[in-house]
């Protein structure tokens, strides 16, 4: 069992109306009324951020934003920056999701500046890494996911990544009811929490929340949580059902 808090976060996604959002959130904060030594964190559409703040005002629940451009502002129609999720009441950011990868051509050097600039105005920064099933095939795992890790934290330092979450997803898991076994996803958080020893040193390392995300369920998060190197969960489909999810919470 990890010594850090645990964190359960809920990507929502493109998924939810306002009204539906609203409904959800405040759901789930009734559910988690009594949950205490665990952080929750649901991240809304942007149109839905600040109506679901105000519902889950008073609760232990956290917003986060799931994308933020790297400047502070500008002419970047469709963008948003770190400024604005904060004022929208987000306390943490969603950076370099699979999905955005592979849809909206992020790379390791957009994330690497998507990271930057959250950390700059404040706001917690959920960094996504995960290989694809051809990768993990050949043998290519650890390699990705050095160089994901490496390239996304490029120019930091140690004192800067205290409020970071690092986000363990294959790709290979996500949507497609195919979780990592515990161990499959023990052995990576072993591996990238050794990585950030060497790249940054063992205190980061150490106290670096590392989350896990795939298909997460009620009845599998037990089981990962037990791992001691697994610090919580990012967790898509299964988070849009406020019962689901806070039976995920209470794991
Ligand atoms: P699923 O839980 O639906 O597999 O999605 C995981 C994910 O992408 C969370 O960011």
């Amino acid at each position: 069992m990890s010594k850090r808090t645990p964190l359960i976060a809920g990507n929502w996604k493109m998924y939810k109306t306002c009204g539906e959002s609203v409904k959800s959130a405040q759901l789930l904060k009734s559910l988690v009324d009594g949950v205490t030594g665990t952080d929750i964190m649901i991240a809304p559409t942007f149109t839905s951020l600040q109506p679901v703040f105000n519902a889950i005002k008073g609760s232990r629940i956290d917003l986060g934003g799931q994308n933020l451009h790297w400047e502070t502002e500008g002419a970047f129609t469709g963008e948003i920056s770190g400024d604005i999720l904060k004022s929208a009441g987000c306390s943490f950011v969603i950076i370099g999701h699979s999905e955005r990868r592979q849809y909206f051509g992020e790379t390791d050097e957009t994330v690497n500046k998507k990271i930057k600039a959250a950390l700059a105005c404040g706001l917690k920064p959920i960094f996504c890494i995960g290989e694809s099933d051809a990768e993990r095939d050949s043998n290519l795992t650890f390699s990705v996911l050095d160089k994901q890790v490496q390239a996304g934290l490029k120019g930091l330092v140690s004192d800067d990544l205290k409020d970071l979450v690092l986000a363990y997803e294959p790709i290979w898991a996500i949507g497609t009811g195919k979780t990592a076994t515990s161990d499959q996803a023990q052995e990576v958080h072993t591996f990238l929490r050794a990585s950030i020893a060497k790249q940054f040193d063992d205190p980061l390392a150490q106290s670096l929340r590392i989350l896990y995300g795939g298909s997460v369920k009620p009845g599998n998060t037990a089981e990962l949580m037990s791992m001691p190197d697994i610090d919580g969960a990012l967790v898509g489909g299964a988070s849009l059902d406020a019962e689901t999810f806070s039976q995920i919470v209470n794991y």
